[in-house]
């Protein structure tokens, strides 16, 4: 298990335990964290999990593969630290992350 958090746009905060190999995706849609929709199923062909990485994070997490940066483009208000949750896997080293939700998808 590796805690995750999530804040919602409105503040609200999921504390969450996730197992590790699961996705941050995978988790908010699971405890039905406003926001994150999803549409593809975690396929990184929708751009509707986007959610921006808390800054203390962003090193850690890395950077987008190229196929995830080309789904970013359709992303609403793209910053820095933006990642599309489903493309996130939870494993140990990432034991007590969290990201933001944006004010809305794409
Ligand atoms: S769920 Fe569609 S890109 Fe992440």
């Amino acid at each position: 298990m590796t805690k995750l958090t999530i804040v919602a746009f409105d503040g609200t905060r999921f504390d969450l335990d996730a197992d590790e190999g699961s996705t941050v995706m995978e988790n908010a849609v699971r405890n039905s964290v406003p926001g994150i929709e999803a549409e593809c199923g975690g396929a990184c062909a929708c751009a509707t999990c986007h959610v921006y990485v808390d800054e203390a994070w962003v090193e850690r997490v890395g950077p987008p593969a190229p196929m995830e940066e080309d789904m970013l483009d359709f992303a609403f208000d793209v910053r820095p630290s933006s990642r599309l949750s489903c493309q996130i896997k939870l494993s140990a080293a990432l034991d007590g992350l969290t990201v933001h939700v944006p004010e809305r998808q794409a």
